[in-house]
């Protein structure tokens, strides 16, 4: 029997609730999410900077990158990766994000 583990979470937020380069706290079932907006699409990393821990949604948005507010690490918004220019980082899990057209509510998939 082939069990599905995939579990969808509403987020408290609508795709309108965020301007583009912007970045806002949503939680996920257990997960701590930054939900950022690039380009009119939804992004969902994980909230927590690998470094110490800092509170990714209180940071920044600039040139792609999410920077953290602590120690300004930086994380390519489409991916998690960590940026060549600030290596005390390592890349943050990334969310599958669903949003839906007419309602504009924000999915995030945790596998
Ligand atoms: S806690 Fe994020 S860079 Fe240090």
């Amino acid at each position: 029997m082939l069990v599905d583990f995939m579990t969808e979470f509403k987020l408290a937020l609508k795709i309108g609730d965020l301007k583009d380069d912007e970045v806002k706290h949503a939680n996920a079932g257990s997960l701590d999410i930054a939900v950022i907006k690039k380009d009119g699409k939804i992004f969902a990393l994980s909230g927590k900077c690998t470094h110490k821990g800092g509170p990714l949604a209180d940071g920044t948005v600039s040139g792609g990158n999410l920077i953290c507010p602590w120690h300004g690490g930086a994380f390519d918004v489409d991916t998690g990766k960590a940026s060549a220019d600030t290596p005390w980082v390592t890349d943050l899990d990334t969310y599958k994000v669903r949003v839906d057209s007419t309602t504009g509510d924000i999915y995030v998939v945790n596998i």
